[in-house]
């Protein structure tokens, strides 16, 4: 497998963000779990949150695709603009919202359907597709785009998502995700509860995303946060302490709690 590795020259342009949170907090109840988190997302951007347990990095992955709508007693302020525009005005309709982003949580899960239902079913909430063949089309190219096709190609209505490994299964979670024609993609933890070659297979499908998306990603590897992401955000109790290139902040991190958390001495 060829590893590919983070652009090192990666410069960001001069381009409007794809998203840029300003100032933003949130509280579940009365129990504060972000603090004034800044920051901007670029298109063909790899962005990793790093951080101990229960800093909130959940919590602020969470708001770029308004996924907290439904949660009971939370409370946001500040502001999230995606390309320009406010995510929470109230003339944005919260689906049509969601549709430009791709979800992929830490344990895979499939639908309880065959695999191609799996990676249909967003396309046609959406209606972006208008005949059978256009469907099977995009079926195939989701699942090639998220290098599952060759496994599943015959096996698309005869399995179940459930039928496949654990690697398996979440490649074809980033297929369902690329479902709806996303920009953006959201991964809290992929890699969390998956062995490590199924593991160098999501890395190495994260990178070839990047080339058509924004993508922000979760991790509590050191290793994967440093192979992978462009920049990285440390959180720390809820505060995103710092944020930079990621050899930058490898090398030479400016805060100690960042310092010490990448050299492994909490977390
Ligand atoms: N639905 C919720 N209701 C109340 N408190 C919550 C809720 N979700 C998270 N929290 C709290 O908010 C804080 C931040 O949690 P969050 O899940 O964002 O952390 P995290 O950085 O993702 O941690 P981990 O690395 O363990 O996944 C924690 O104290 C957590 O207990
Ligand atoms: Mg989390």
């Amino acid at each position: 497998m060829t590893q590919q590795f983070p652009n090192e020259d990666f410069q960001i342009t001069n381009a409007a963000p794809e998203l840029e949170v300003r100032g933003l907090s949130l509280w579940y109840g009365d129990k504060q779990a972000l603090k004034d988190v800044s920051f901007d997302l670029h298109s063909n951007e790899l962005l990793a949150f790093i951080g101990p347990s229960g800093c909130g990095k959940s919590t602020a992955l969470k708001c770029l695709n308004r996924m907290h709508d439904h949660t009971r007693d939370v409370r946001i302020e500040g502001d999230i603009l995606f390309r320009q525009r406010d995510a929470y005005a109230p003339e944005v309709d919260p689906p049509e919202y969601r549709r430009h982003f791709g979800w992929v949580a830490q344990k895979p899960n499939p639908f309880p359907a065959s695999i191609y239902r799996n990676v249909a079913y967003g396309a046609q909430i959406h209606g972006l597709t208008r005949t059978k063949a256009e469907l099977d089309a995009h079926v195939e190219s989701c699942l090639r785009r998220a290098h599952l096709w060759d496994e599943v190609k015959d096996g698309l209505n005869k399995l179940q998502g459930t039928d496949l490994s654990g690697g398996q299964q979440q490649r074809l979670c980033v297929a369902r995700a690329l479902s709806t024609q996303p920009d953006i993609l959201l991964m809290d933890e992929p890699t969390g509860s998956i062995d490590p070659i199924a593991t160098a297979k999501v890395e190495e499908l994260m990178m070839s995303l990047k080339q058509d998306h924004a993508v922000v990603v979760i991790t509590h590897s050191m290793m994967e946060a440093r192979r992978l992401a462009d920049r990285v955000a440390y959180f720390h109790l809820g505060e995103l302490l710092e944020i930079g290139p990621t050899e930058q902040m490898f090398t030479a991190a400016q805060s100690p709690e960042a310092k010490a958390f990448i050299a492994g001495k909490f977390g």
